[in-house]
């Protein structure tokens, strides 16, 4: 348990998530260890079964976070079944060798799976239905989860302003995409409720150490298109850009719409609030600023 001394173990710690949980871990004096395939302190292939399990073995920790996981869209069609092995296959492994008594599992899914169009506001219940390999991978992995007694679900959805490994995540490429090509096209029928990562995972470990389990929403008190979200960072962060308006229709692979979701259970046992659209690009201006200094 945390506080045992035994590690946090961090699956993708060196990601965008993964290394935001570090960095405020290591600030509150936690021992962390990472793994990822390069530049972690475990490097390996974690959808190599029998690695995973002498990791395991050997570390003991007390908290294993699981933000391993191929977001790009294009490679999870192009290699279904490294997707399968990394989103769910690993995730089985994880809970068949860990004892929960031992062993606190925080896993990460997405808000990408939700069903429908428009801007509703998912509860957790709500129904799915994943359009592509990334989701029906990624749900694959919340069922062996969820049959983990100590387990944290969270179905999420973040970005970042800032250049992250050789990643632009969207925030970051919405800035630099209007800087210089002075237009962009945003999506009127793809809804979220895109947090930032900052956010996102101080949630994440402030919930890790609650004595609750199961699935959660985490995400921003609203929802919102990613054409609104690029029309107020862009007003926040005072670049003048044409914003013209896109479709998701006819994309291929298809992707989620309706990816709003209602994080009020999640923000039950927050003492802070869950930030808004207008918050979450304030957060995100101000990352970038203080990355620029
Ligand atoms: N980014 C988003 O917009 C978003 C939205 C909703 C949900 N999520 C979920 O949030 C979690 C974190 O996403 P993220 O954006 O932080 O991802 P990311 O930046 O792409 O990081 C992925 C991490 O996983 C590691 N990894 C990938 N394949 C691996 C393998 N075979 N073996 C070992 N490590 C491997 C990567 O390191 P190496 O490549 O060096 O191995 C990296 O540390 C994921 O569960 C994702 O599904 C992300």
């Amino acid at each position: 348990m945390p506080g045992s001394g035994r590690p946090w173990l961090v699956l993708g710690g060196t990601g965008l998530l993964g290394a935001r949980l570090v960095r405020q871990l290591r600030t509150q004096g936690q021992v962390v260890e990472t793994v990822a395939r390069q530049n972690a302190d475990h490097q390996l292939d974690l959808t190599d079964g029998a690695a995973v399990q002498r990791l395991l073995t050997d570390t003991r920790p007390s908290v294993v976070i699981n933000c391993a996981a191929m977001v790009s869209l294009a490679a999870c069609e192009a290699e279904p079944d490294r997707a399968q092995a990394l989103h769910s296959d690993l995730v089985r492994v994880l809970t068949e060798v860990l004892s929960p008594d031992q062993t606190r599992l925080v896993h990460i899914s997405t808000d990408h799976i939700y069903a429908g169009e428009g801007a509703a506001a998912h509860t957790e219940s709500s129904q799915i239905q994943p359009y592509n390999i990334y989701a029906k991978t990624k749900l694959s992995g919340e069922s062996f989860a969820l049959g983990y007694s100590n387990v944290l679900i969270f179905r999420t959805n973040f970005t970042s302003a800032v250049k992250h490994n050789e990643a632009l995540p969207f925030g970051a490429w919405v800035l630099k995409t209007a800087r210089e090509q002075g237009e962009i096209t945003g999506f009127a029928d793809a809804y979220c409720s895109l947090l930032d990562v900052e956010t996102a995972a101080k949630a994440i470990l402030e919930a890790a150490v609650m004595p609750i389990t199961g699935l959660y929403n985490l995400g921003a008190s609203d929802v919102f298109s990613k054409l609104k979200f690029i029309q107020e960072l862009l007003k926040q962060a005072e670049v003048a850009a044409e914003v013209k308006t896109g479709t998701v229709a006819g994309l291929v692979p298809p992707r989620v719409r309706a990816g709003g979701m209602d994080s009020r259970k999640l923000q039950a046992h927050l003492p802070w609030s869950l930030p808004n659209l207008n918050s979450v690009c304030a957060q995100l201006v101000a990352e970038e600023t203080r990355h620029a200094i």
